[in-house]
């Protein structure tokens, strides 16, 4: 779902033939390092208690490290699966980034990647109808970059 998304961002916004491969490659690694997360945790039906979010959030790293020695793997691709839960605002993870370290392709796979989540459902919540999960992103102000937002519209609300 992210990739099918993020690869449909990516061409909305003109990227380059390379880059929309590279995102592509980016958005169906990215979570990999859920791979190395107890089931217990990925598998919870409840919210994670904040123990459990700790560890949940080791993700993006775990990934990075899982892949950062494999050759055809680019460093645009472990960009994307170690930053994709940073935010322009520094307030995001693993290291805390700023708006000018976060490159385009992170950009755009952070917002596929919640979009995705949200119209997905979860052992916790039904999924979300487009509509409202686009209104969510669009309050994220400060957080996504808002005119990437507003070019994802037509992304999220086809169908
Ligand atoms: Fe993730
Ligand atoms: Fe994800």
């Amino acid at each position: 779902m992210v990739t099918g998304v993020a690869v449909g961002f990516a061409l909305e916004i003109g990227f380059s033939s390379l880059d929309v491969k590279r995102l592509g490659i980016a958005a169906t690694l990215h979570d990999i390092g859920k791979a190395h997360i107890p089931l217990l945790i990925l598998d919870k039906p409840d919210r994670l208690d904040p123990g459990e979010e700790e560890i949940m959030k080791r993700h993006p790293v775990i990934g990075y490290e899982l892949l950062k020695d494999i050759e055809d793997i680019s460093p645009e691709i472990l960009d994307g699966v170690r930053h994709h839960h940073e935010y322009l605002d520094g307030s995001g993870y693993p290291d805390a980034l700023m708006a000018p370290e976060i490159s385009d392709l992170v950009r755009l796979l952070t917002i596929s990647d919640i979009f995705a989540a949200l119209i997905e459902s979860r052992p916790y919540r039904p999924a979300m109808p487009r509509q409202n999960a686009y209104k969510i992103l669009c309050g994220m102000d400060g957080k996504l970059e808002r005119p990437l937002v507003k070019a994802f519209r037509n992304v999220a609300l086809v169908v």
